[in-house]
């Protein structure tokens, strides 16, 4: 049974296979409107969503399946005090995928380890965020054109930002990436990324607090909001809330084709007056990741469409 709990339960030749799939559909999308037929997903939402539980159930919907699920963990049992555990090999009757959210840093795994049908950590804590890798990663290589040779540049909360630890884990798997870390003190980088991932990979990286010394070097920009929900106390985070503002003045330092990324939801990061800028990619970002998601469901599932035969069907 492959589940998708950590980027690196996939190999790059699975990623590369994902994301040709979502180039596919997003060129044909009328093909695949019936790749999922009789398939049911549950979203398993234990934290707060927008795009991620959203991006799920649209890309289950046009792949032709259904959905069923739950946006809260007041919704749902857990709030009785049921275990994760309990709760996956009960859903297990009801649905042929997973998708989990869950605050508390491997909670996905667990429900994987309890049931026989595919799970997909749609983020656990402060831990990683694989779909959202994805997410990234076909945003990258569409805007790019590679995946290799880039200097990114990750701002904001880097050290409960699991978007943030999730792509490093991943882009350092591919060649001659760079990265520079930009964040506060307090918002580093965690040790065990800069050792088991970037040391292991042999990745170049260096740490900054300015935006404004290192942007003009970068090729992508990935902003982040400093997470509150991870916070032990408010006072702290008023305090870094407002460490970074990416505004039009900044972006006179970047390169002409620099990408700017944003897993969002955004806070006061970005400026909007930055939106209407040709670099800034967020929600064409968002967008992508509801291909990516669909190709990664089919995946999953062993689902297969011939292209030729369902021109010739009229699908
Ligand atoms: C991110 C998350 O949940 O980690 N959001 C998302 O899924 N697009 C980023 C965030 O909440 O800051």
């Amino acid at each position: 049974m492959k589940h998708l709990i950590d980027p690196t339960d996939l190999t790059l030749q699975e990623i590369d296979d994902i994301l040709c799939l979502a180039e596919k559909i997003m060129a044909n999308r009328p093909a695949y409107a019936e790749a999922a037929k009789g398939k049911k997903l549950a979203t398993l939402f234990f934290e707060p969503s927008t795009r991620t539980r959203l991006s799920f159930e649209a890309a289950m919907l046009e792949l032709g399946g259904s959905v069923i699920g739950f946006s809260s963990a007041n919704s749902s049992s857990a709030a009785k005090g049921e275990s994760v555990a309990d709760t996956a090999r009960t859903i297990e009757k009801y649905a042929d995928i997973i998708a989990m959210r869950h605050p508390k840093e491997g909670a996905p795994l667990v429900a994987s380890m309890n049931v026989n049908i595919p799970v997909i950590n749609a983020g656990d804590g402060g831990h990683l965020h694989p779909t959202q890798t994805l997410t990234d990663l076909l945003t990258i290589k569409e805007t790019t054109g590679r995946l290799s040779d880039l200097t990114i540049g990750f701002c904001g909360d880097l050290k409960f930002g699991r978007t943030v630890h999730s792509l490093i884990k991943q882009l350092s798997r591919y060649q001659n990436m760079r990265f520079i870390l930009i964040s506060p003190q307090e918002l580093k980088v965690p040790d065990y990324i800069k050792e088991e991932v970037l040391d292991k990979n042999d990745a170049p990286y260096q740490e900054v607090e300015r935006m404004e010394d290192v942007i003009g070097e970068l090729d992508i920009l990935y902003m982040t909001r400093v997470q509150r929900e991870r916070f032990f106390n408010e006072a702290d985070y008023i305090r870094l809330k407002d460490s970074y503002i990416l505004d039009l003045e900044k972006l006179k330092l970047a390169k002409e084709d620099l990408k700017i990324l944003h897993p969002l939801p955004r806070v006061n990061e970005i400026s909007v007056e930055v939106d209407k800028d040709p670099r800034a990619l967020y929600f064409a970002q968002a967008e992508y990741g509801k291909f990516v998601r669909m190709a990664l469901m089919m995946k999953l599932l062993g689902l297969s469409v011939d292209e030729k035969d369902s021109a010739k069907a009229g699908i």
